[in-house]
């Protein structure tokens, strides 16, 4: 009932025509059924989404653009930043908020993350809300505590249709780019813990949205993450790189 969502997530990487290349090596890999079994959405620096948008269009490919950061306010005086009005009308039909390293190096607070989301459902964009404890927080067993709490701050006062419609991003902090992975048991435990954390609040939507895992994915893990009853997709940072590495992993390691 869920389709799976596979995203990828060049952080500060890439110039326009690497970009472009990497679409290009992407489209030689994929057959129609891997672009049926999965949403593959792309989410590149906002310099290279005109290019990526063009090069998609142009080969009629069926990957939806993705942004990695939104401003809530529609315009105005704030310099570097960009809006969902802008995005939405260079055809990005997804956007990453609150990503762990926007709250880390960036100041991100949940508010912030809560206003970002209800800008990008105003413009017809699917955040991707992501949440996720730190290694202490893990070490200390608050991790519950920590993801309820973000979940709750960054979906306050949606409704509950609104609520079903977007993805949620589980991140462990301490498997980000490290190379260590939760254990698809302890990934499937929280992302089942997320999904109750919403039925909760917004009776309805628990069975509808869409929670990815996050953190250090690659073609040897994908599979046996996505073989997890909860677990809806991945948010894949470092692997995403590498068109080779990349259609590996929406194709589930096969
Ligand atoms: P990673 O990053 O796959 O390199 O661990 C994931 C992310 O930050 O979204």
């Amino acid at each position: 009932m869920r389709r799976p969502v596979i995203a990828a997530n060049w952080k500060m990487y890439k110039t326009h025509t690497e970009a472009q290349l990497f679409i290009e090596g992407l489209r030689n890999r994929l057959q129609s059924k891997d672009y049926e079994r999965v949403e593959i959405v792309v989410c590149p620096p906002f310099t290279s989404l005109r290019t990526v948008q063009t090069t998609i269009d142009g080969d009629d490919l069926e990957i939806a653009l993705g942004a990695q950061d939104v401003h809530w306010e529609e315009e105005g005086a704030f310099t570097g930043e960009v809006s969902a009005l802008m995005l939405e009308k260079l055809k990005v039909r997804f956007v990453i908020v609150g990503h762990s390293e926007r709250r880390q190096f960036f100041g991100e607070t949940d508010e912030a993350v809560n206003k970002k989301v209800k800008s990008a459902l105003a413009h017809n964009l699917t955040p991707i809300v992501c949440v996720g404890e730190s290694k202490e927080e893990r070490e200390a067993e608050t991790t519950e505590e920590k993801v309820r709490s973000q979940v709750q701050k960054a979906l306050s006062g949606l409704k509950q249709e609104q609520v079903a419609s977007l993805v949620i991003a589980y991140e462990p902090i301490w498997a980000i780019g490290t190379g260590l992975t939760a254990s698809k048991e302890d990934a499937q435990q929280t992302i089942a813990f997320i999904r109750e954390t919403v039925e909760a609040r917004f009776p309805g939507a628990g069975s509808h949205v869409r929670i990815q895992y996050g953190g250090s994915v690659k073609p040897g893990n994908i599979a046996e993450l996505m073989h997890q009853p909860d677990i809806d997709g991945a948010l894949v940072g470092g692997a995403s790189l590498d068109p080779e590495d990349f259609s590996l992993i929406v194709r589930y390691g096969e």
